[in-house]
Formats: structure tokens, C-alpha cells, sequence
């Protein structure tokens, strides 16, 4: 299986009560390493860009609102099939939908404030971390 390379954002919800180092655990029981991390507070431009495949759903306005109200802490994570990797330890979207074990259903409020991004593809993961980091901010 290959390494492979995933964004993450832990979302204002979780910066918010101080869970930064707990959700960080969670990621590295799963095996994965934090090969990139800092700290932010999006501009709603950078939020709006992030989430523009969201831009005609109901909930695009919301979810700019609620990614700008805090600091997010944004990631580059790396492992064997880190993506597939990653959005198994997060959990589904859906707090109430997710697993006993995952990130989500340990800390997410609801559907938005749900503590974690993680990408859904390679080309996402790769377009998701170029608006972030450039190659020497990340060290494998
Ligand atoms: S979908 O429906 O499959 O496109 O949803 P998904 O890609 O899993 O997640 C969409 C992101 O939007 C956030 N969000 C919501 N999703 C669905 N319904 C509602 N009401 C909603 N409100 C916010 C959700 O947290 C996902 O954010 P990310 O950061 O991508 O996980």
C-alpha cells in the first residue's frame, strides 16, 4: 500500500475547548504522522475558496460563518492510504451517524461544528494542501 498524503483542518468547535492535542492523539494512535501543522484564523475569502464545491447547498453560508469564528489548526497528515486512513478515524460527517472510537463521535457538536476536515481524494488532498503549505513547510 503506498504512502500517501492527506489535508486536515481541526475546526474552531474543537480550538475552541482546548482539543487540539487530544484530536492530535487520535490521529497518531491511527498511525498517522503530522508532517505539517499551523495554526489560523481564516478570512472569509480563504473559507469561501476552501468550501466552494459547497457553494450552491443550503448550508455554504453557514459553514463560512461558522469556519471564521475561530482558529482552526490546519494539517498535512502522512501514512499507508492516509486519506482512507484519516476519514476512518474521524468518523461520518454526521456526528450521530459516527462510530464509537472516532474523532467525531468523541468530540463533534453537529453536522458543522463537527471538529475535523479530512480530503476525499488524492486531487483533493493535493489542491487542499497547496492552499496552505508550500513544499518546504512540510517535513516528512
Ligand atoms: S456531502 O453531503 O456528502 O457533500 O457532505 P460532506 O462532503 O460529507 O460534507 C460537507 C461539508 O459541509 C459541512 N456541513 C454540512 N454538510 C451537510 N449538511 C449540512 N447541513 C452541513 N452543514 C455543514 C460538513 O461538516 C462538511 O464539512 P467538511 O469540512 O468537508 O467535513
Amino acid at each position: 500500500m503506498a504512502v500517501q498524503r492527506t489535508f486536515s483542518i481541526i475546526k474552531p468547535d474543537a480550538t475552541k475547548r482546548n482539543l487540539t492535542g487530544k484530536v492530535n492523539a487520535m490521529i497518531e494512535d491511527a498511525g498517522l504522522r503530522i508532517v505539517g501543522q499551523r495554526r489560523v484564523h481564516l478570512s472569509e475569502a480563504q473559507a469561501k475558496r476552501f468550501y466552494e464545491v459547497h457553494a450552491e447547498r443550503p448550508f455554504y453560508g453557514d459553514l463560512v460563518n461558522f469556519m471564521t469564528s475561530g482558529p482552526v489548526v490546519v494539517q498535512v497528515l502522512e501514512g499507508e492510504n492516509a486519506i482512507a486512513a484519516y476519514r476512518d478515524v474521524m468518523g461520518a460527517t454526521n456526528p450521530s451517524e459516527a462510530k464509537p472510537g472516532t474523532i467525531r463521535a468523541a468530540f463533534a457538536e453537529s453536522i458543522d461544528a463537527n471538529t475535523v476536515h479530512g480530503s476525499d481524494a488524492p486531487e483533493t488532498a493535493a489542491e487542499e494542501i497547496a492552499q496552505f503549505f508550500t513544499d518546504d513547510q512540510i517535513v516528512g
